[in-house]
């Protein structure tokens, strides 16, 4: 067995003997996203520090720990907060939690995080379905031996958010009535917010939000073959337009809250049908 196995493995038995949970649903909760966490029937919980092989997220307003219960009736197991790239952690740590989510059972990953409005129709606060992404960190998270028990070399990534998923989301809202914008994520590594020349310019190549997370774990997703579904909630205007304010991750943190409440009622709803 290879040596990331191993590794694997030893997170996943860390946690399967100390809870019951088998989780179908593997959970992202992105910046000032964690407050579902509240939703949550815990069963067991495991701050990062805790679990072999884990690295541990420093960033503020990303509380590290991985939370396993039921929630809206479905067993689930909730990254409430992840590991960023820009932090200085090597990729395979960034989607080490990814993998150890898969190796305990889960086939369907459900992603969030916080991201600047590209598109100018979008306004702080809205949620975004992500139907595509564009990977813009200057790395692949994939790089370096592939781990064959996993999953291929040569990922396809041709349909990566599901597209029966997208469905169920966009139903689900209309049925909810809550206003869902849709479009294509741009992951960029950070620290820096982008300049407004390169927001003009990620929004000239296709993307309607940015973001400096998510395509990493996704590309880990895809790449074990699970259903993935994700969502921007859209906290601060990134258009880079002459008009374009000057960004702050404290304002980004207090706009995620209002969006978090748009996507508990979106989650809620999505897992129940
Ligand atoms: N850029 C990058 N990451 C972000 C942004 C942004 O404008 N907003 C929230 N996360």
């Amino acid at each position: 067995m290879s040596n990331l196995q191993e590794q694997i493995n030893a997170a996943r038995d860390y946690i399967q003997a100390r809870t019951k949970i088998k989780p179908e649903i593997a959970l992202v909760l992105g910046s000032g996203l964690g407050g579902l966490v509240d939703e949550i029937e815990i069963d067991a919980e495991f701050p990062y520090n805790e679990i072999p092989n884990f690295h541990v997220s420093t960033v503020h307003g990303h509380a590290g720990k991985l939370v396993l219960g039921k929630l809206f009736g479905r067993e689930v197991v909730v990254m409430q907060g992840r590991l960023h790239y820009y932090e200085g952690h090597p990729m395979t740590a960034v989607i080490f939690p990814t993998r150890v989510m898969h190796a305990l059972g889960a086939e369907t990953f459900v992603v969030t995080n916080a991201a600047g409005g590209l598109n100018p129709e979008f306004r702080p606060g809205d949620v975004m379905l992500i139907s595509d992404h564009i990977n813009m960190m200057g790395t692949n998270a994939l790089i370096g031996p592939n781990e064959e028990s996993i999953g291929p070399r040569f990922p396809d990534m041709t349909h990566t958010y599901t597209p029966e998923l997208q469905q169920l989301a966009l139903r689900v809202a209309e049925q909810e009535q809550v206003a869902l914008q849709q479009g294509v994520y741009v992951a960029w590594s950070g620290p820096t917010f982008e300049t407004p020349a390169e927001r003009r310019f990620l929004r000239i190549i296709g993307g309607d939000a940015v973001g400096m997370s998510t395509v990493p774990e996704v590309t880990a997703a895809r790449h074990a073959g699970m259903r993935i579904l994700g969502f921007s909630a859209i906290t601060n205007v990134a258009t880079g337009a002459a008009d374009q304010p000057p960004d702050d991750h404290l304002e980004v943190l207090e706009v995620a809250l209002v969006a978090g409440k748009k996507l508990v009622r979106l989650l809620r709803a999505i897992l129940q049908a």
